[in-house]
């Protein structure tokens, strides 16, 4: 699969966790420079900077955070939020990590779910993100992840302006 696709598309294979992580963690990096950028306020203060991740149990969803967090430098370890459902881990940007696998449809409303990430003032990331897609912004980045053999195929697609900005920083800091 080519390296670089159309603009609102890119894709990686990714050969073990350790790259998991890093490409995780250049994906911190770019929100981190995005949220300090003094290029334009505009791009500095918009958010909620969303990212769906979606693929089977497994695929590296979590892994993907893990590095998000190294490379936000956030205090914390990022942990699987399965059976917490969210986590808000304070930073620059804070970061709400989210997982909806044990979310049922009926609790939704009740959680809140859609407001906090729609008043998140940082990056969100989102783990079977496809289960409820409602509670999303239109404005995200969509992250497939497919297994591979031991590798893992990453697709990433940009839906609005807000997430090509972030795209685009996050390839460029790979
Ligand atoms: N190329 C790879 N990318 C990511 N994880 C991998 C890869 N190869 C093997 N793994 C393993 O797969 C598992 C992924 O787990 P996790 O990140 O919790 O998945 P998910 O959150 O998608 O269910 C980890 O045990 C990790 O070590
Ligand atoms: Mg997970």
């Amino acid at each position: 699969m080519p390296d670089r696709l159309s603009a609102g598309r890119r894709a990686a294979r990714v050969e073990d966790v350790e790259q998991m992580l890093a490409l995780g963690r250049a994906l911190g990096r770019a929100a981190s420079a995005l949220s300090t950028s003094a290029l334009s306020a505009s791009v500095r203060d918009a958010h909620p900077l969303v990212v769906a991740l979606s693929g089977p149990l497994g695929a590296g969803k979590t892994a993907l955070a893990k590095g998000v967090g190294q490379g936000l430098e956030l205090q914390a370890e990022v942990l699987s939020p399965t059976f917490i459902l969210m986590a808000e881990h304070p930073g620059s940007p804070p970061l709400l990590h989210a997982d909806l696998y044990r979310v049922e449809a009926g609790d939704l409303d009740n959680l809140g779910l859609e407001e906090l990430i729609e008043q998140w003032p940082g990056l969100v990331l989102v783990e079977w993100a496809e289960l409820y897609p409602q509670v999303l912004p239109a404005d995200r980045i969509e992250v497939l992840i497919g297994l591979d053999g031991e590798g893992r195929q990453v697709e990433a697609r940009a839906h609005g302006p807000l997430a090509q900005g972030l795209l685009d920083a996050w390839w460029a800091a790979r």
